[in-house]
């Protein structure tokens, strides 16, 4: 027999094929009542924006009922807006008007743990046996090891130490153990009635969201629900459990995972996975090598998006080649321009034609896109800041939205700056939207003129085909070709970052050059075995082949 829960043929929803994602940090975007916090009326009032860079789906951070322990990656009422934002009333106004608007609003589901302040785990610490004693993962006495894994211990009636997954704020749901070891009966199997009840949890919750419009998730830490779980299938089942159930009740929902490792996670069901910064070198290689979230030390001289030239595009490609393979037929990849965990922003140490290289590529690559919020306008980090909301190194990559010149907030918030979630940028020249919006070679006009590039070309949809024409270990210029699956439209993109002018032979099927789409006219010429690429210093090109 087939296995009831193997995902459907179809792989995601067609919109996705030219869709370009908004990551919202809630706290930092718009405050629409003046208290210092970015709120879900902010983000509606913001929509003509959103809008008019031509941005398909939002991704909200963590919006619920929270301590903010961990910025609302702590939920303590997954059912209930977190009042510093507004109301159920409002978060289900803003599915509407956006969508309205062509545009789909993403929840950030967190399955895998609640705040220690949440009900069930208050319930679940007490000495007496009740309902949620095993909804999460309690080893049998304070006294015993935890088996590799992160226990907490001392702070509960119940004797036991309760497993985390990230900070002490945040104990684990019980999804059961894939190996559960002989003699620790702690270790629940998956289908022991606690974890059938948590699955069954998560599923309300998602219902409850997607009844009342929101279009789908963002799953927070997805790969690591079931504990001692080699090569993840016991949670990939999980997850494809849930899929048969979405593709059952809710079609249109889309689950994107953070967890990635698109060949985990694409055959587990989910739609679509990222590139991360904890988990693939190759990413980090493109944009912020040397520049690890805590010890930035003032350049990105080895990542592939710097003048320098020392970058090495086979540090990314030869990594996403393979994830890409896996992804084929199955969902796709999404790459990030960064996001909240991310502690440097891409135009940390970079100009604007450095910016406009790596747009170029974010905006031209296979999958789906993802712009975190500011990083439009070239924002760029706050070094300095003491941790927010457990945010530590991440901090200074989450401050507020920099909207005009308006003094003190930069149109972020009436609020007295003190009383402003994060400050704002301190430079004076800093970015805004206001200095851009009108000026056609702004940064925000050109990533927003790429986007509608995106859109009206299918040789630059999600799964049109990818080819790495020129990709020579620390060479430039870095060329390759996408093209729909019929042939009928083919596209040349060749980016150089460095600061020095670079020329190559490029081997490809060759075809007139019909349009430039980007760059310069002269930068890609055609011979009868390929291309003659030159670029100038820190350039990029697009050009269409007929
Ligand atoms: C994810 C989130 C991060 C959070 C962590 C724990 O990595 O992106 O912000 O701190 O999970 O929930
Ligand atoms: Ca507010």
């Amino acid at each position: 027999m087939s296995d009831p829960t193997a995902p459907t043929s179809r792989p995601y929803p067609a919109w996705l094929e030219d869709a370009v994602f908004y990551e919202i940090y809630p706290q930092t975007f718009y405050d629409a009542n003046g208290d210092g916090i970015g709120d879900l009326p902010g983000i509606s009032a913001k929509l003509d924006y959103l809008q008019s860079l031509g941005v398909d789906a939002l991704w909200l951070n963590p919006c619920f009922v929270s301590p903010f322990e961990d910025a609302g990656y702590d939920v303590s009422d997954y059912y209930q807006v977190a009042p510093r934002y507004g109301t159920n009333a409002d978060l289900e106004a803003l599915f509407a008007e956006a969508r309205g608007r062509g545009i789909r609003v993403f929840l950030d589901l967190v399955p895998g743990h609640t705040s220690w302040q949440h009900p069930w785990f208050k319930a679940s610490a007490r000495h007496e046996r009740n309902e949620y004693s095993d909804w999460f993962i309690w080893t049998d006495r304070v006294w015993a090891p935890a088996e590799g894994m992160r226990a907490i211990t001392g702070l509960s009636e119940r004797d036991g130490g309760f497993i985390i997954n990230f900070f002490a704020c945040q104990p684990a749901l019980n999804y059961g153990f894939a190996n559960p070891e002989p003699g620790h009966p702690w270790q629940q199997p998956v289908d022991a009635p606690g974890p059938r009840a948590v699955r069954q949890a998560m599923k309300d919750v998602m219902r409850f969201w997607l009844d009342r419009g929101a279009a789908g998730f963002r799953v927070d830490m997805a790969g690591s629900l079931v504990k001692q779980d080699p090569g993840r299938r016991e949670t990939a089942r999980l997850w494809r459990e849930m899929r048969a159930w979405l593709d059952a009740e809710y079609p249109d929902a889309v689950l994107i995972a953070e967890w990635g490792k698109p060949s985990e996670s694409l055959p587990a069901g989910f739609h679509m996975d990222f590139l991360l910064h904890f988990a693939q070198a190759g990413y980090t290689s493109l944009f912020r090598k040397g520049g690890d979230d805590g010890q930035w030390d003032g350049r990105y001289g080895w990542s592939f998006f710097d003048r320098s030239g020392h970058g090495n595009i086979r540090e990314f490609l030869d990594e996403y080649l393979r994830d890409y393979a896996t992804a084929q037929g199955r969902g796709l990849i999404c790459i990030p321009s960064g996001n909240h965990d991310m502690g440097q922003r891409l135009a940390e140490g970079r100009e604007i034609a450095d910016l406009l290289c790596a747009w170029v590529f974010l905006l031209t690559m296979p999958g789906v896109p993802f712009i975190y919020y500011g990083d439009e306008i070239g924002m760029r980090t706050v070094h300095g800041l003491p941790s927010k909301e457990g945010g530590y190194q991440r901090t200074g990559a989450r401050t507020p939205m920099q909207w005009d010149n308006a003094l003190p907030n930069a149109g972020f918030s009436t609020a007295a700056a003190d009383a402003l979630y994060l400050p704002i940028h301190p430079d004076a020249a800093r970015p805004t939207v206001a200095d851009q919006i009108n000026d056609r070679g702004s940064l925000l006009n050109r990533v927003r003129s790429l986007i509608a590039l995106r859109k009206a070309h299918p040789a630059l949809a999600a799964s049109a085909e990818f080819r790495p024409l020129y990709a020579e270990a620390g060479k430039l210029p870095f060329v390759y070709e996408r093209r729909t699956h019929d042939g009928s439209e083919r596209i040349l993109v060749a980016l150089n970052p460095s600061a020095a002018a670079v020329t190559a032979d490029v081997p490809g099927e060759p075809g007139p050059l019909a349009e430039t789409l980007y760059g310069a006219d002269a930068a890609i010429t055609a011979h009868d075995r390929g291309w003659q690429v030159h670029l100038p210093a820190v350039s990029a090109a697009i050009y269409r082949v007929a």
